[in-house]
Formats: structure tokens, C-alpha cells, sequence
């Protein structure tokens, strides 16, 4: 009977622990819905030439302080300017969703990141991670820029 108990509470506790990051989760996929797929399209396949694909692409960045910096910023600042991936020439503009709320950037970047790039350890992306980085500013230029730093160092 004890045991029964501490099973079924163990249980419990772990549905307790795993809802969170579920209901992130489905608060991530909804918002990559409403504001991404129209140009990464579904799977963050992309568009070539218009919209560069996520999946393949941006997990690199995750596993390092300049890069996880950088994935925060893309999404409060924008990108403009000509970046090549693939071996693909993009020359958008990425806008800035500076709009959404800290919680919802970290939810949108976390989804994309897990789901679609498989990066497991992702501690480090927190709403006060994405406030930190806000308080920071930056335009979409100074953006593209550290963009290239990063690229080059991973030649990429
Ligand atoms: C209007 C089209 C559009 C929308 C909507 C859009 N993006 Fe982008 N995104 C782009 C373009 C275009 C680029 C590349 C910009 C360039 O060429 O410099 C880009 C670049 C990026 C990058 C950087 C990729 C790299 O290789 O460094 C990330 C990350 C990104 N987008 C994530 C998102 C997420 C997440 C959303 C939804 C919240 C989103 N984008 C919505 C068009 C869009």
C-alpha cells in the first residue's frame, strides 16, 4: 500500500514537473503560427532566396554565449542586409518582433529551437535572458554585423 502510494505520487509529481514545458511548448508552436510560418514556412523549412531556413541553421548558434546573445537580438531588432545560407544569397528584412513580451520571445525561440533543431539544453533562454538582451537595444545593422562575426568564426 505504501508502495502503491508513493508511486502514484511520484507520478503525480512528475506530470506536475512536465507541464510547464509543455504548455510552453504549445505557447511557442502557436506564436511561430501567427508570426513566422508565413515566411519560414512549416517545419522552418524557408523560403530560398526569400527567407532563410531555420531548421539546419541556427541550432549552431545555441551552443554559445555570442550566438545565444545573437538569436535574441534577431528577434528584437530585426536583420537587414545580405547573409548566405546554404550556400543561398538572402537580402530581406527580418522584422523586428520587439512587440512581443519577453515571456513570448523566449516561447517562439524555444519551440524553434527544440522542434525544429533539436537543441536539447535550453536553460539559458529565459524571459529575463530575452530582458537582458532588450535593456541592450541595437538596430537591425548592428544585428547583421554581429551576425558576421559569428559566421566567421564558425565559417559558417
Ligand atoms: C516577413 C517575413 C519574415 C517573418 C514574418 C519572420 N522572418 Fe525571420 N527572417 C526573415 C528574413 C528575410 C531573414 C533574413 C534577413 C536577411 O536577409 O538579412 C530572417 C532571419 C531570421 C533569423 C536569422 C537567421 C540566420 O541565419 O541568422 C531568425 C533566427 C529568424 N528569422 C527567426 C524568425 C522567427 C522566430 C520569426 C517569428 C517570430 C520570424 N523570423 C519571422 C523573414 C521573416
Amino acid at each position: 500500500m505504501m508502495v502503491m502510494r508513493q508511486l502514484f505520487c511520484t507520478a503525480m509529481l512528475c506530470m506536475a514537473l512536465a507541464a510547464p514545458a509543455l504548455a510552453q511548448n504549445k505557447a511557442g508552436e502557436a506564436l511561430y503560427a501567427t508570426h513566422c510560418v508565413v515566411c519560414h514556412q512549416v517545419q522552418a523549412v524557408g523560403v530560398p532566396g526569400i527567407a532563410p531556413a531555420l531548421v539546419g541553421n541556427i541550432g549552431r548558434h545555441a551552443s554559445h554565449e555570442a550566438g545565444r546573445a545573437y538569436l535574441a537580438r534577431v528577434m528584437l531588432t530585426g536583420l537587414v542586409g545580405p547573409i548566405q545560407v546554404d550556400g543561398v544569397r538572402y537580402n530581406g528584412n527580418m522584422p523586428s518582433f520587439a512587440k512581443l513580451n519577453d515571456e513570448e520571445v523566449a516561447h517562439v525561440l524555444t519551440h524553434v529551437l527544440s522542434t525544429y533543431e533539436s537543441v536539447s539544453d535550453l536553460a539559458w533562454l529565459t524571459p529575463a535572458f530575452v530582458a537582458a538582451t532588450r535593456q541592450l537595444g541595437g538596430t537591425p545593422n548592428d544585428t547583421h554585423q554581429k551576425r558576421s562575426r559569428l559566421t566567421s568564426a564558425t565559417g559558417g
